[in-house]
């Protein structure tokens, strides 16, 4: 695989073209995921939807998985209750974690929110120790904020390049006059 900050770039360039043609949430986390987990080959990429104050299971991909967890409980309870990613390397020392599979040895967690609140965590689980790092967060942070209706990310079809103002279509990564990448999180 080529190197992860890249694979990563192109999966929030793939979000961001899927989601400029599509509000609904539910189509937009199950497309998400499916690329991720299509992409990195994880063992089981989900979310959870948070629902009266727990965890129930959303659009996923991979093995069948537990369908609510509570608050504060696991490490997607853990998540929601801290409001912050949280990067397991081992699932073995992580006290209360949720073995909804045997083969799963590292987890991440990473929190979505939507109007200040979280709304959802995306859950990953790999078979390998140690799969996941601040890399995996960050970006996986920044996709996920995608999905939120009220982020700053345009999805206006009168789209002007922050480098030159060239006009550009929604689907384009460089800008047809100046040619720079388009950092469509500055508009
Ligand atoms: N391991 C998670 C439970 C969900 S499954 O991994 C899909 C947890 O401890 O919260």
């Amino acid at each position: 695989m080529e190197n992860k900050e890249n694979t990563y770039k192109h999966l929030y360039e793939q979000a961001l073209s899927l989601f400029a043609d599509e509000s609904d949430c539910v189509a937009n986390a199950a497309n998400l995921v499916a690329i991720i987990h299509r992409t990195f080959h994880f063992w089981w990429t989900g979310f959870y939807r948070v629902v009266s104050n727990e965890l129930v299971l959303g659009p996923y991909q991979g093995p069948l998985a537990c369908t609510r967890i509570a608050w504060g409980k696991g490490v997607c309870g853990t998540a929601l209750a801290e409001e912050k990613t949280i990067i397991v390397p081992d699932v073995e020392h992580f006290a209360g974690h949720i073995a909804c599979s045997a083969e799963s040895r590292s987890e991440i967690v990473v929190p979505c929110w939507a109007n200040g609140k979280i709304v959802a965590v995306l859950d990953i689980d790999s078979e390998n120790l140690g799969t996941f790092d601040e890399c995996d967060a960050c970006w996986l942070e920044k996709i996920v904020a995608l999905l939120d209706p009220t982020s700053k990310v345009t999805t206006n079809e009168e789209l002007y390049c922050p480098d030159c103002g060239a006009m550009y279509q929604k689907h384009d990564v460089f800008c047809p006059v100046c040619g720079n990448k388009i950092d469509k999180t500055r508009h």
